[in-house]
């Protein structure tokens, strides 16, 4: 989704806005721009589709190096379309008269706010929410100072919003603020005096300031302000930053899916690090009276961190007996849900800012729940609203389609359930012993072993056709069916989808002929035979079969192998690794855009 930079300074602007909105790519986007203030010079330039558009846009201006070096502001953004196509026009930066504006989110009242501009004679000239903004402050600005008017503008303004202004009236400041949509403020200590001043960096995700900065503010919902060079030291809440570059690079691999692919081994070590030991479960986040405040369970989350809910539902109901409903987030927040005072709300999400997932949180919230975030990003909108968080420690994940994210997520629950199963004397001393056994086998269960990828990869090109895929799976391995069709739909474009094996007959089955291919998840430790007998009614329609199971299986056309594990869960991973490797190799075999595929972006902050 939209991503925002913005720089004070006297690097040069281009190169730095450039190279910080790269970092955000990953994030999906349709088009581009950058506004720089220098020398009371403003300068907008604005592209459709990629960066190096935007990159020639600027070289095809035929501009002197001078503009872009020295002391200036900058301000860029990469824009995914929601009000107004993609267009140059509709792309950030937004102008007035002498001022230029970026912003993240949506403005929902812009409709009015138009109408009151144009009686007055303001002349638009694209199809955004966005562009208001810019013409109200400068409404505002004919009769207030530059401050008042900003803080009048934002006063306007319904919805969320991630917002950088910078104006001619105030040549040495930039202008921010936020509300339900991340922005973040960041400096290099040690290039930066307080006094000569250094280099102020804006950017709406972490990933945008890896090796710029060493010290950051994450804004808060109802921070507006600004801030010129020697600003920094007064804001408040300056934290350090940690992050390293080499984290964010793809380390030899292909694509950044494949690097966290392969990553997932470690990082779910990370995941039960202090955790998960033969000597217990621990969770020192939540305290010893949490697991007595609730009843019951509701959990909601959109996309792949919903297929991890509805693996936490099945396992938190086995093993702690407690009963559990599952959501998608939009559907949850407009539907009048009957929320129990005596009920647990879990909020699953890798990035903790999507919208849908972030509403139904503050709904049960608001309506006096107690409120638990599963989620990756620390300081995340949802992880600073609930009263609990569990942070699932998978690092930066760059591929759109998420990948070690719903590793760590179905970690993290599993750690959860039987947490809860032991305080609510569900598990015994045998159960909590053989449970740690099988979670720290299952995070061995996720190394790509290296014949089991070569065979993916010969076996992707038999699976490029068709007019259509079905994952199947029972029990756990009915979202992880539904997690492996939403991979190969996203990054290949293929029709796929997940279905319960034993739903197949109801209807669904009418579609198997040899032009459909089938996924069939076949683990040994759960229901194999119950699973067996749905596999082969779809083998009896001539439906081409790929078995994915540690047991021979004669009937499939094709047979991927995975060890014989002794519980379903180390089954579960191994063969989690495999859906995700099917889908990229699929992929890359149709040339698709495997980090960055098209419509998608990494983080959904709009309704
Ligand atoms: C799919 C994918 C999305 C996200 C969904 C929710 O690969 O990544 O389906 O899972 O947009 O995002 P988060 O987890 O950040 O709330």
């Amino acid at each position: 989704m939209c991503g925002i930079i913005g720089y004070i300074g006297n690097q040069n602007k281009k190169e730095t806005i450039i190279n910080g909105l790269r970092e955000l790519e990953y994030r999906g986007y349709d088009s581009a721009g950058m506004a720089i203030l220098q020398n009371d010079d403003l300068k907008v330039f604005r592209a459709v589709g990629k960066l190096t558009n935007l990159e020639s846009t600027i070289i095809n201006a035929k501009l002197h190096d001078e503009v872009f070096c020295g002391y200036g502001l900058a301000i860029g953004h990469t824009r995914w379309a929601t009000h107004g196509s993609p267009t140059e026009i509709n792309a950030h930066p937004h102008i007035g008269t002498q001022s230029a504006l970026v912003h993240n989110g949506i403005i929902e009242n812009y409709k009015e706010l138009k109408q009151e501009l144009e009686s007055q004679g303001v002349v638009f000239s694209s199809q955004t929410d966005t562009e208001v903004i810019v013409h109200l402050f400068e409404s505002y600005a004919k009769n207030y100072t530059a401050q008042e008017a900003f803080s009048k503008t934002i006063q306007r303004l319904i919805g969320s919003y991630a917002i950088l202004l910078i104006t001619k009236l105030e040549p040495n400041k930039i202008f921010y603020a936020k509300q339900h949509s991340p922005l973040m403020i960041g400096v290099c200590s040690k290039q930066h005096d307080e006094h000569k001043g250094g280099a102020i960096f804006f950017a709406s995700s972490d990933a945008a300031l890896i090796g710029l900065v060493d010290k950051v503010v994450y804004l808060q919902d109802g921070n507006c302000g600004e801030i010129d060079m020697y600003g920094f030291q007064n804001l408040h809440n300056i934290q350090p930053f940690y992050a390293n570059k080499i984290s964010a690079q793809k380390e030899g691999y292909r694509f950044f899916m494949e690097k966290e692919i392969y990553e997932q081994e470690s990082i779910l070590l990370e995941t039960m690090m202090g955790r998960v030991s033969e000597d217990g479960i621990i969770l020192d986040e939540l305290d010893s009276d949490f697991f007595e405040r609730f009843r019951s369970i509701a959990i909601c989350a959109c996309g792949t961190s919903h297929h991890s809910a509805l693996v936490g539902k099945y396992l938190i109901e086995r093993k702690a007996r407690v009963r559990v409903t599952t959501h998608i987030a939009s559907e949850f927040r407009y539907a009048k849900p009957v929320l129990e005072k005596d009920e647990l709300f879990i909020a699953i999400s890798q990035s903790g800012e999507t919208a849908d997932t972030l509403q139904a949180l503050k709904l049960a919230k608001d309506e006096g729940l107690i409120t638990l975030a599963i989620c990756n990003v620390d300081n995340s909108a949802m992880v600073r609203l609930a009263d609990y968080s569990l942070l699932t420690r998978a690092g930066i994940e760059k591929g759109v389609a998420s990948t070690k994210a719903f590793a760590t997520q179905v970690m993290v629950l599993w750690i959860f359930s039987v947490l809860l199963g032991i305080k609510r004397k569900r598990i015994n001393e045998i159960g909590i012993k053989s449970e740690i056994k099988a979670m720290l086998n299952a995070q061995k269960a996720t190394k790509v072993q290296a014949q089991i990828h070569d065979k993916i990869k010969r076996l992707s090109r038999r699976y490029l056709h068709g007019h259509g895929f079905f994952f199947i799976g029972r029990d756990i391995f009915y979202p992880l069916a539904l997690e492996g069709a939403l991979k190969l739909k996203e990054i290949s474009y293929l029709h796929a989808e997940g279905y319960p094996s034993g739903e197949m007959k109801h209807g669904p089955i009418a579609l198997a002929d040899s032009e459909l291919f089938t996924l069939a998840l076949m683990p040994k430790n759960l229901l194999y035979n119950k699973n067996k007998s749905n596999v082969e009614e779809i083998i009896a329609r001539d439906s081409t079969i790929c078995a994915i199971t540690p047991l021979d299986f004669d009937l499939a056309d094709d047979v991927v192998k995975i060890p014989n594990y002794q519980s379903y869960m180390e089954e579960f991973f191994a063969m989690m690794v495999i859906l995700q490797l099917l889908a990229l190799e699929i992929a890359v075999r149709l040339n698709r855009d495997v980090d960055m595929p098209r419509n998608l972006a990494k983080s959904v902050t709009v309704e």
